[in-house]
């Protein structure tokens, strides 16, 4: 592959908690030049920061102004997931490409509208569609690249166990792919009209993501095509029977969302995948994936990675120095995460997406993954609601 000697240039938009992960992912980047030029918040003071910290050239308050910007190449979006759709269509629209976090869209209903959670799911599912298709469209109009975040494509331990599937040429049967945590201490993620959904949104999105894309490696190496086929799926409210003292130490406070999720996926072939997404889960928070092959078992371990524990009897000098996520201490035993943003695939993410802009070839991760993914999470919530499978 030849180097790439013009540099790839960089607008963000949205320099919230992603905006890290995202600065921390482009920091690896090699073999491609990647010139970080424009950080863009409503919010001033938190661009300055991430421009500070990443080493951005300038920050802005003006969307416009940013897609205005003829050098840029690349808007990557950040921004809460009720503008990823507009974001996305502006950006390619204005002849970029563009890099969109997950999920890709939901639906937050209309203006001033409460419990948006209590529209039929029927209904969401049919709006979503709509916003998708009419992105699918500007994709395919401007031919522009259309990169989907989704750090599990890109996780080293799924990485792994793809190459492994497509050397043996392993038929997989069964996935199963679980993300817990002790909620989250926003109230948006509470709230249906933020968030588009609950956890399983929020999070389930992950595993789920991951297993297509790995029912997709299998494919491709065996000759084969295959397509989901139905999506089977219960969600509720575990914390509801909760009383306050109860719930003291769980943060998810749910008011039209879920707080745990079971999705059932099937594929053409007869196989499956499980996702179950649990808003309730003390100890640090957990991301497995597990993959059940005619031939061999991988189980994947992505967080807790379980490369180092640690134990301490006090934090003098912790102050600075995370060890997992969603720890109340660092005292007794815990999991140290350790090279989290290679494990978790924030690295590999923005090496893939840097490449496939320089060397103009598909991401690992695009637009349709992103499109299957929402469309089963929707189809998920309907199936829930109307406790029947639904077909595609
Ligand atoms: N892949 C992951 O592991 C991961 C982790 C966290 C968040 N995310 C995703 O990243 C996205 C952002 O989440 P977050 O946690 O960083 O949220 P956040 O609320 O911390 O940050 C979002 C930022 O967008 C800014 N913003 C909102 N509207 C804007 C507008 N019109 N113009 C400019 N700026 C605007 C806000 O001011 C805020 O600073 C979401 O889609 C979320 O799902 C992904």
């Amino acid at each position: 592959m030849e180097k790439s000697e013009k540099p790839i240039v960089i607008g963000t938009i949205g320099a919230g908690y992603a905006a890290y992960l995202h600065g921390d992912g482009y920091r690896h980047v090699s073999g491609v030049p990647v010139r970080l030029k424009t950080v863009c918040d409503l919010n001033l003071e938190l661009a300055s920061k991430v421009k500070e910290r990443f080493g951005y050239e300038q920050v802005t308050g003006s969307y416009a102004d940013m897609l205005a910007d003829p050098e840029i190449d690349v808007i990557d979006i950040v921004t809460p997931p009720f503008l990823h759709c507009p974001m996305a269509i502006q950006a390619m629209r204005a002849g970029k490409h563009v890099i969109c976090e997950k999920p890709l869209t939901g639906y937050f209903g209309e203006p001033g509208q409460e419990r948006v959670g209590d529209v039929p799911k029927r209904e969401m599912y049919r709006k979503i569609l709509e916003t998708m298709d009419q992105l699918k469209q500007v994709v395919e109009e401007t031919g522009k690249r259309f990169l989907y975040a989704e750090n599990f494509v890109y996780a080293t331990p799924i990485r792994k166990a793809a190459r492994l599937i497509q050397a043996k040429k392993s038929k997989i049967l069964f996935l199963q792919g679980f993300v817990g945590l002790k909620g989250s201490s926003s109230p948006a993620a509470g709230q249906w009209n933020k968030t588009g959904g609950g956890q399983l949104m929020r999070n389930g999105t992950h595993p789920l993501t991951g297993m297509l894309w790995l029912k997709q490696q299998e494919a491709q190496a065996r000759g084969e095509t295959i397509t989901v086929r139905s999506v089977t799926a219960d969600v509720g409210t575990t914390t509801a029977c909760l009383n306050e003292y109860e719930h003291r130490h769980i943060s998810a406070r749910p008011e039209d969302v879920e707080d745990y999720a079971a999705v059932s996926v099937t594929f053409s072939d007869g196989t499956k995948c499980l996702t179950i997404a649990s808003d309730t889960v003390l100890g640090g928070t957990q991301n497995t994936l597990d993959v059940f092959c005619n031939d061999s078992a991988l189980r994947c371990q992505i967080t807790p990675p379980k490369l180092l524990d640690t134990y301490f009897l006090d934090e003098e000098g912790l102050e600075e120095e995370p060890l997992g996520e969603m720890l109340p201490s660092k005292l007794g035993w815990n999991g140290a995460f350790v090279s989290d943003d290679v494990i978790r695939g924030y690295a590999g993410e923005m090496q893939d997406f840097m490449e496939a802009v320089a060397y103009g070839r598909p991401a690992a991760s695009g637009f349709d993954l992103a499109y299957e993914t929402a469309r089963i999470l929707y189809a998920a919530y309907q199936s829930a609601e109307e406790g029947r499978r639904i077909d595609f």
